[in-house]
């Protein structure tokens, strides 16, 4: 009897213990953790944080930039770094790939990697800091983070330039396209509406769009999808079909707010790109658009996207390598 309640009680407390183990095991998401760096860098995350706020207040377009690299970053083998390494003479490197002209913050990456070395050399990976970038940039301008980013990525060896086109999505896409690109990182058709709302800042080339504006059938025509002021709007800011250096806001009016504006802009059919008007052409995702143009919903819905997306097929645990200069993979 005796010994039978000892097994009872001893039982119960495996339980509670169990039980508070997963409360406090910090959430987990592909093997990424929260307070990653707790023991091996208290400071990594504020240092991520200070560097780029300070960037930010001189470099307004900053957010975009760092948000658009996070997501390259992913979607070519994974949140990896792998966007950040430079290309070698026996290697052209993802970033000077065609569908990566543009982007940039390379810069501000590189700094916050040698203030990381200089006050724990060797612990925090290029991919975790482009990813607390991206969040603190973008959320700079608000209370608090927008996301929360788990931590514990690590850096991968390899960037190819020649895999870019096969994974970056195009924005001449249709929705079925888009669908196929997400799935192949499982990411669903809800993640796809909602991160496409990141477009509500930053710019775009016009020779990315100015088909639709130009010549959309080959007869001089304008894309009828397209809201046609709109059209004339940016027929008058490109110089015309083959303008590869004229760039134009990609929510009018708001291009440094991070706000619903490209969700209000696609309904009032102002989605820039093939990709962006693209959402309007089921039922369903029209919807969902309909949703997410309530500043609150498209907050808590991309939060939990852009957790999806800074998990996509990370490299953890004893994979890749902690790079020392973001640039380059250790020798
Ligand atoms: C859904 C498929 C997507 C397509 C086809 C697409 C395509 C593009 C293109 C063509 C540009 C313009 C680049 C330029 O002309 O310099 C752009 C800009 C941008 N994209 Fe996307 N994108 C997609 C999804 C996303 C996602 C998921 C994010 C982030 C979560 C994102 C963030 C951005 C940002 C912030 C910019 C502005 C960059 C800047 O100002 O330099 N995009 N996108
Ligand atoms: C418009 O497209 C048609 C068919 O592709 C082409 O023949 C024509 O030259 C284009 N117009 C311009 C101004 O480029
Ligand atoms: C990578 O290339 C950029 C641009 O050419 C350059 O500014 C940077 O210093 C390079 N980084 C490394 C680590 O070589």
């Amino acid at each position: 009897m005796e010994t039978n309640k000892i097994v009872v009680v001893l039982a119960c407390v495996l339980v509670v213990i169990g039980v508070i183990g997963v409360c406090e095991g910090d959430r987990r998401e592909g093997g990424l953790r929260r307070n990653f760096y707790k023991d091996t860098c208290p400071n990594a995350e504020q240092i991520v944080k200070d560097l780029t706020e300070k960037r930010v207040s001189e470099r307004p377009n900053l957010p975009a930039k760092l948000l658009r690299l996070h997501f390259h970053d992913c979607f070519v083998r994974g949140c990896d770094g792998s966007v950040l390494l430079n290309s070698t003479a026996e290697n052209s490197a993802e970033r000077d790939a065609l569908f990566n002209k543009g982007l940039e913050g390379f810069d501000v990456i590189d700094e916050i990697k040698a203030e990381m070395e200089a006050q724990c050399p060797g612990v925090v990976s290029c991919a975790d800091i482009l990813a607390l970038a991206a969040r603190d940039a973008v959320s700079s301008a608000f209370d608090g983070p927008l996301w929360q980013v788990l931590a514990g990525r690590r850096d991968g060896t390899v960037s190819r330039k020649e895999e870019v086109s096969a994974n970056i999505p195009s924005p001449f896409f249709n929705l079925d396209q888009l669908k196929q690109n997400f799935a192949a990182k499982k990411l669903s058709v809800h993640d796809l509406i909602v991160l496409s709302g990141a477009h509500t800042i930053g710019r775009a080339h016009c020779n990315l769009f100015s088909k639709r504006v130009f010549n959309f059938s080959g007869n001089g025509d304008e894309d009828p999808s397209l809201n046609s002021d709109y059209a004339e709007f940016l027929k008058s800011e490109c110089r015309g079909l083959n303008d590869v250096t004229t760039t134009v806001e990609m929510d009018p009016g708001s291009s440094t707010t991070f706000d619903t504006g490209y969700y209000s802009a696609l309904l009032q059919n102002e989605g820039l790109f093939t990709s962006d008007a693209a959402l309007l052409t089921d039922d369903h995702s029209r919807m969902t658009i309909t949703h997410l143009v309530r500043e609150h919903e498209f907050l808590r819905e991309f939060a939990k996207s852009m957790q999806k997306l800074a998990a996509v097929e990370v490299l953890t645990g004893q994979d890749g390598q902690i790079r020392t200069v973001c640039g380059l993979v250790n020798s």
